[in-house]
């Protein structure tokens, strides 16, 4: 939510911001604006809307030039998406910008402060006390890094602050409290942003900042202490992509790109984790075996699409564990009072390693003793950071607001981490589940396999744009079908703009059955032909047919039971009952992303939405 980018350095100021910009435009597309210093001033542009209308704003009226700048692009929170409430916000003298992420809960107080010595606010925001404090701080003490740890003793909440201030030239300074930071280091230039992609074109040599940390970049240096001035130990790291993987490829939407890069990116996620003879290696979480054996209860917590990644992660965990596994959102978490000890293990899957409900979960879950294993995509973000143990999956940047190759790669890494545990107590291969080597061999030739079912979505494109007049969807699945269904329908509400809802199919005679109406459209996810439970699903949609629900039926290849009644028949290739969800889900976001498509919605930036919620 919100992306931020600084710079110091030698180009162009506004043209490195515009174009870190763009990369982050995914984190909150509301409005946008700039901040550049030029000689002995400031120099800004604000403008309402997407960053198209800064940019176009920037053609009419230019900015003078600087070689140091910041620039923002907005996921409103206090006030309206309007240009005044975009950020850079400037304090009276108009000598200060700043720009933040994040929610400062006590700014109503400082705001009625800030007015009794004199002080007049020009927006609705929460950030432009920030501008007025710094502007004091910096007349008390004439050094800006030093005003800036000064203002974040005086904040409650989460923020990133970047800030500039017109009489202290070539130097930008940064602050992150529970919001992301990182610092990127160039050849004679600096950056400071939300994310990598803002400054990948530029460099790869990144630097994590921490909690509670300020930065200041000046030519040739970059100095970070604690709030109270002590210098702070940080983190120097390369970033293990490059620019190609940021940009479209060809493609006219990141969606697309994302879904086709799905096959690799669990190629990748299960590259040197499980060798070709099936031996399982995953020392890297750094949790050791003895933790694994004495642990009671699993606990997965996360939210959106990666709760349903963690809805099938229960399955293939109490599978192969044989330990009791809950999931939760995490955002309700640790609002009941959630029975957490030391012998409880809690998964946080995130795919940002941003999103503030999962953090503020992970937290309560170690408060109370619990080990904290995070699975996540992003390198050095504040959920592995803040966790016990961490598995990356390397599903690469996800730029799409709507989640595809990290809930694919999500499950993978459930998968690996229940056989790892499983291993570890002994339990993986019992009488009862007897399965692993196979899961394993098919696991390792699922980029085959997902390749063939992404050439093969023609069909499902066609049937998407024929339903583009529809109002409501439902979505139908049982035991690992379940998850499926429920991460189909969220693909449609975030991009059509539909009524789409997921069902446990056996459920449906308990109430959502009286949903079903004439030319109705209900996806079903049939399990395979061998499972106890697929002549129960041919039941489900024989009964939603026959009350004139139009049926369409994923189900597997050679599968003939579900012919007579599918209305539309998906088929995909066969996989062991545990892989399904990976093979199930591709049909859902391609049906999702082409349904948007036909009904004129911005695929990529869906409204109302940002890519990463790092506000609760
Ligand atoms: O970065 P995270 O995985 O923690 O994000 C969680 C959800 O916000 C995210 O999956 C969201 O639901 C996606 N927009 C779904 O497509």
């Amino acid at each position: 939510m919100c992306g931020i980018v600084g710079y110091v350095g030698r180009a162009s100021a506004a043209s490195v911001i515009i174009s870190g910009l763009k990369r982050l435009e995914y984190r909150g597309y509301d409005s946008s604006g700039l901040a550049v210093l030029t000689d002995g001033g400031l120099a800004t542009a604000k403008s309402a809307g997407k960053l198209a209308n800064l940019e176009d704003l920037l053609r009419q009226r230019p900015l003078p030039g600087g070689s140091t700048a910041i620039g923002h692009t907005r996921w409103a929170t206090h006030g309206g998406p309007t240009s005044a409430n975009a950020h850079p916000h400037l304090d009276n003298a108009k000598r200060v910008a700043v720009v933040h992420n994040g929610i400062i809960e006590n700014f109503a107080a400082l705001r009625a402060e800030l007015a009794e010595r004199g002080h007049e606010m020009a927006s609705e925001t929460d950030t432009e006390v920030v501008a007025h404090l710094l502007a004091e701080h910096f007349a008390a003490t004439g050094d800006l890094a030093e005003a800036m740890r000064g203002v974040c003793r005086r904040l409650d909440g989460a923020f990133t602050l970047v800030a500039v201030h017109a009489d202290v030239p070539d130097t930008v300074v940064g602050a992150r409290r529970d919001s992301p930071l990182v610092v990127g280091v160039g050849e004679g230039e600096y950056f400071l942003a939300s994310d990598v992609a803002a400054f990948i074109a530029h460099t790869r040599e990144a630097i994590e900042l921490g909690q509670d940390q300020v930065v200041e970049l000046r030519p040739g240096s970059v100095t970070v202490t604690d709030v109270h001035g002590e210098p702070a130990e940080v983190r120097p790291y390369t970033v293990d992509w490059d620019v190609s993987a940021a940009e479209k490829g060809g493609y006219d939407q990141f969606m697309l790109k994302e879904i086709a890069e799905q096959p690799k990116a669990v190629a990748d996620t299960l590259r040197g984790r499980i060798d070709a003879e099936g031996n399982l290696t995953l020392d890297e979480i750094g949790l050791a075996a003895h933790v694994l054996r004495e642990v009671d209860k699993i606990i997965v917590v996360a939210c959106g699409t990666a709760f349903h990644a963690g809805l099938i992660a229960r399955y293939a965990i109490e599978r192969w564990t044989r330990v009791p596994c809950e999931v939760e959102l995490a955002s309700e978490f640790r609002y009941r009072h959630p029975i957490v000890d030391s012998r409880s293990l809690v998964v946080a899957i995130s795919q940002s390693g941003e999103t503030m409900d999962t953090l503020m979960a992970l937290r309560h879950a170690r408060e109370a003793g619990a080990k904290v294993l995070a699975i996540c995509n992003t390198n050095g973000s504040t959920i592995p950071r803040e966790s016990d143990a961490v598995l990356y999956t390397h599903a690469g940047p996800e730029v799409a607001v709507a989640s595809t190759k990290a809930f694919l790669t999500q499950v993978v890494a459930c998968y690996l981490v229940a056989l790892h545990m499983g291993q570890a107590r002994g339990t993986a291969d019992t009488a009862w589940s007897g399965d692993v080597a196979t899961v394993k061999r098919e696991l390792l030739g699922m980029d085959k396999l997902l390749s063939q079912v992404v050439e093969a979505m023609e069909p499902v494109r066609e049937l998407a744009r024929s339903l583009r007049d529809k109002n409501t969807v439902l979505f139908l699945g049982r035991h690992l079908g379940y998850p499926v269904a429920l991460e189909g329908a969220l693909k449609l509400k975030e991009l059509a703009y539909m009524h789409a809802e997921g069902f446990a199919a056996g459920e449906l005679k308990h109430g959502p059955i009286a949903l079903i109406e004439q030319d109705l459209p209900v996806v079903v996810i049939v399990p395979r032909e061998d499972s106890p439970l697929h002549d129960k699903i041919v039941s489900n949609i024989q009964e939603i047919r026959a009350r004139g629900a139009r049926t369409i039926v994923v189900a597997e290849d050679g599968d003939k039971a579900v012919v007579p009644y599918a209305d539309h028949l998906i088929r995909t290739p066969r996989t062991h009952s545990m892989l399904q969800p990976l093979i199930a889900t591709v049909p859902l976001q391609v049906f999702a992303c082409e349904l948007a498509t036909a009904r004129g919605n911005e695929v990529d930036q869906p409204r109302n939405l940002a890519k990463s919620v790092t506000v609760e």
